[in-house]
């Protein structure tokens, strides 16, 4: 979800606004999503290395994912769209693990065939990858596991995204080029797509455009 500040910049309004801009973008397009039947939607909220930001901006951050999180758990069930959050989440503020629990209970309760809708918060692909590791070992240490044992399968069940398929398209607005860490090991395979419209500009309709992009990509895995 890149480009909130020079979207609020270009406005001449604090970036705040433009954070809060982008957050009704991820309202609009989560629930498009769903409903027309993209069932994970993954969006990256806040990196492990956003924390570098001045400490109003991430303070502001925060109270936004409170106050989505909050109203997705009023809304979860109307809409069946169940909103999940990946990342460290020990790294979060404790009020706030207990909001991302209670909407994981409410997901839960909503069952294996609702849309999803994942929040990365507190996400770094390389943050993941290396708690990953670090479970595995773990596990050898006091023997649930083996050395041969490690498989790709058993990597990726130490990931966040252990739950779901690994994407099949990854958009990148803004302008920019680049993952920025985001998903590394699950994005072997996927389609990107670059646009340069700003997060909080982003529309159904850019994501009816990026869809059909995709739609026409040959995907060969390696293949011919
Ligand atoms: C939102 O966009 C991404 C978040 C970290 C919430 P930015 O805040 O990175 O906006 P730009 O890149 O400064 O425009
Ligand atoms: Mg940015």
């Amino acid at each position: 979800m890149d480009g909130n500040g020079r979207w609020a910049k270009k406005r001449g309004m604090p970036r705040q606004m433009g954070h809060r801009a982008g957050a009704e973008t991820f309202r609009t397009i989560a629930t498009y999503c769903a409903d027309i039947g993209i069932k994970y939607f993954t969006v990256y909220a806040f990196s492990t290395e956003n924390w570098k930001r001045p400490q109003d901006e991430v303070d502001a951050l925060m109270n936004l994912f409170r106050k989505y999180l909050r109203e997705a758990a009023d809304t979860m069930s109307q809409r069946g769209v169940a909103v999940r959050v990946i990342g460290d989440l020990s790294g979060l503020p404790d009020d706030l693990k207990a909001q991302i629990a209670e909407n994981d209970t409410i997901a839960d309760q909503l069952g294996p065939d609702a849309a999803v809708a994942n929040l990365c918060i507190n996400y770094g692909a390389r943050d993941e990858i290396k708690n990953a590791v670090q479970a595995i070992c773990r596990e050898i240490q006091v023997g649930k596991l083996r050395v041969e044992d490690i498989t790709e399968g058993c990597i990726a069940k130490h990931l966040y995204t252990a739950h779901m398929p690994d994407p099949d398209l990854i958009i990148r607005p803004s302008g920019e080029m680049r993952t920025s860490n985001f998903l590394l090991w699950q994005s072997a395979y996927s389609e990107y797509y670059f646009t340069d419209v700003l997060w909080p500009d982003f529309t159904t309709a850019d994501m009816d455009a990026a869809l059909d992009d995709f739609n026409h990509r040959q995907r060969r895995y390696g293949g011919i």
